[in-house]
């Protein structure tokens, strides 16, 4: 019998979509489902690694067998992420953070003030946690050695979604990148995915395709080759 892939392995993982409050009732949010961040936990956990999974919000269970923490907005998420990834080989950022966030979270309400006038609402940045995460392994050695993001892209006249997803590998400094293609009715939401696995050493992408399920294992397989 050979050893689970991953055996030994301690493993966080984020999934979901995060949610920016705008008043006690309303958010800002996005169509991640989470079924990728999930599927990927699970499969984690089938190759015996120990998986934390902070979860922001899902629409499918998360799996059992795993720690469960949970974050809502991309606050939120930044501080569990730091507080959880010491002590841990991995990191998978799947998540889909928010870009902006309400520069202000209303104490009320925000209320209709008359017939016809709206709110005009001010975002500001969120700081991007995968960036951060990767900048601050300088200084904390017990943050995570690999470092996985993940990227939804769209091909466009400038370039293919493969040269987007190089350049964002680049950009963020983590050691792997998951690209999917994304457009109205790809991914976001959906059963199955198709992504390229990408390499900070060089090592020659690799495709799959298939449910969120087979996609996680293809890509545990390549982290468990990579460490
Ligand atoms: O730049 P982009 O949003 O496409 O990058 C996606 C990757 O970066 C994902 O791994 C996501 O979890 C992470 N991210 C982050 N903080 C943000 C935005 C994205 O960690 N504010």
């Amino acid at each position: 019998l050979s050893e689970p892939l991953l055996a030994g392995t301690k493993v966080l993982i984020t999934a979901g979509g995060t949610r920016e409050p705008l008043d006690p009732v309303r958010f800002l949010g996005n169509r991640s489902s989470g079924r990728q961040g999930v599927a990927l936990a699970q499969a984690a956990r089938d190759a015996g690694a120990t998986v934390t999974l902070i979860a922001t919000h899902l629409e499918v269970p998360a799996p059992h067998g795993v720690q469960l923490v949970h974050a809502s907005s991309a606050l939120e998420l930044r501080e569990a992420v730091f507080t959880h990834a010491p002590g841990n080989d991995v990191l998978i950022m799947n998540a889909a953070v928010a870009d902006f966030r309400p520069a202000t979270i209303e104490n009320s309400k925000i209320k209709k003030r008359d017939e016809h006038s709206a709110p005009v609402i001010e975002l500001v940045r969120n700081p991007d946690i995968l960036a951060d995460i990767v900048a601050a392994r300088k200084d904390e050695p017990a943050l995570p050695e690999f470092i996985v993001g993940f990227a939804a892209e769209t091909g466009d006249e400038q370039g293919t979604v493969l040269e987007y997803g190089q350049a964002k590998l680049e950009r963020k400094g983590c050691e792997m990148l998951v690209v999917n293609e994304v457009g109205a009715s790809l991914t976001f939401g959906q059963e199955t995915n198709a992504i390229h696995v990408l390499f900070a050493d060089g090592s020659a992408a690799v495709e799959s395709s298939g449910s969120k399920l087979e996609v996680a294992r293809v890509v545990i397989e390549q982290i468990s080759n990579a460490i």
